[in-house]
């Protein structure tokens, strides 16, 4: 369990708004990317440093905390370091898959073994992938067929969750797939790549990326341990579902969550590769994909925020306008049920943002709206965000000028009153 206590970091209840570095307000996790926060770059992750802050500033062992967009699964990995029960929920199915490794215990393993086994397996998997030729030279196929083949051929345990990153990471290096992009799109320089693969030995490239990923995963392992994680709290893990028509199934102390954003991320569409290999089919993914915020077609509900509506009626095009509305029914439609069953504090780390230019203060609509339904706003702290993998697009399509969307990000804490 993380103890080790830093300078006094509440704020005068005067002043509601204060800047804050979260990763120097946490040295006891030396980096965003430290066991095994960083080992995939799920897209928006929080840096762990924001949950350690927020957990050990406002919850006491014991208590339980929700995160009904949950991502790769941080909420989890830090609540046991703090002694927190947790529930996570996320329409994202790889969630299940990332935080069950995240919190594994280190095991030993003979990986040399494990992977000449892959390499000689013979059986195929075949992905329900119509445009699976699409996306792969032709040669490398047949490899990857036998390489999931193999992982599916193992039974459910640790060594399938061990295996599962550095496997998808490989399948990505080997594909047409441009890695820089957080969205699954094809480039010139991912063909460089895969082209370059294709003149030297690709099959001892692609089985040496995995050893080299599963020692990475088992000294994550141990560096998460060191942090002494708690190994008697109780966890629920929902995956697959909508935030919007789910139920709680207990009452928790304190939700914090970081939302969708409010443009430019697809989450779906970013997991699809990874999805298709293992197992989710064509249909299933589209089906999740309907269900995403801001994409999914909700039912309008009452937002109580001014500084909502004033910025709706500034939005001039009618398929933006939709969007927007569709975003905050969507998020806050999913929240404003789920905070009837928190009984201490809301913690929202929501980012700045813009529709063609014109600003949108997402932590200031949260805030009103919540003050509305009955909560104190405490305070708003504000991190300057100094590396992070955001989505941007690189011109926006309106203005084509270079486009920031996300330079601050801000947790709104909001107390039950
Ligand atoms: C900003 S990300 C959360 C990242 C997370 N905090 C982490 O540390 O990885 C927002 C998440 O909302 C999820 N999401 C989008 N629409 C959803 C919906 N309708 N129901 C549940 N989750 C949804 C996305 O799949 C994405 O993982």
């Amino acid at each position: 369990m993380l103890t080790t206590q830093i300078a006094e970091t509440r704020y005068d209840d005067t002043e509601m708004e204060k800047a804050v570095i979260f990763r120097e307000l946490v040295p006891e996790i030396p980096s965003t990317t430290y066991a095994t926060f960083g080992l995939y770059k799920y897209p928006a992750k929080f840096i762990p440093q924001v949950i350690a802050y927020a957990l050990r500033t406002y919850s006491q062992p014991g208590m339980s905390v929700f995160d009904p967009f949950a991502g790769y699964g941080t909420v989890g990995t830090v609540a046991r370091l703090y002694g927190n029960n947790y529930e996570l929920w996320d329409l994202n199915p790889l969630l299940k898959y990332f935080h069950s490794v995240s919190v594994m215990r280190p095991v030993k393993l003979d990986s040399v073994g494990l992977v000449r086994d892959m390499r000689t397996y013979e059986k195929h998997f075949e992905p329900d992938w119509s445009n699976l030729a699409y996306w792969y030279p032709e040669n490398f196929l047949p490899m990857l067929h036998k390489a999931w083949g193999f992982y599916h051929s193992l039974e459910d345990g640790e060594l399938k969750s061990i295996l599962l990153i550095p496997l998808i990471k490989a399948t990505r290096y080997f594909s047409y797939n441009d890695e820089k992009r957080q969205k699954l799109s094809r480039s010139p320089i991912a063909r460089k790549r895969t082209d370059r693969l294709e003149c030297h030995d690709w099959q001892d490239i692609f089985f040496g990326q995995i050893l080299t990923g599963i020692s990475q995963v088992l000294a994550s392992l141990e560096e998460y341990q060191a942090l002494e994680p708690n190994e008697t709290v109780k966890a629920t893990v929902r995956a697959g579902i909508n935030g919007l028509s789910s139920e709680l199934s207990q009452n928790h102390d304190i939700l914090i969550t970081s939302p969708p954003y409010l443009q430019a991320q697809e989450y779906i569409r970013a997991s699809k590769m990874d999805l298709f290999w293992l197992g989710y089919s064509e249909t299933e993914i589209k089906e999740l994909s309907k269900k995403e915020f801001p994409y999914q077609q909700v039912p309008i509900i009452p937002i109580h925020s001014p500084t909502y509506y004033n910025c709706l009626t500034d939005i001039k095009e009618p398929h933006m306008a939709q969007l927007f509305e569709q975003y905050f029914c969507g998020v806050l439609g999913t929240l404003s049920h789920v905070q009837a069953n928190i009984s201490k504090y809301l913690l929202l780390f929501v980012g700045s943002a813009t529709i063609r230019t014109k600003p949108i203060p997402l932590d200031h609509i949260f805030m009103e709206h919540f003050e509305a339904l009955g909560w104190k706003h405490e305070v708003t702290l504000v991190d300057t965000i100094v590396a992070r993998t955001m989505f941007f697009y690189d011109k926006n399509p309106a203005t084509q000028s270079r486009d920031r969307r996300m330079s601050t990000e801000s947790l709104v804490v909001l107390s039950k009153t």
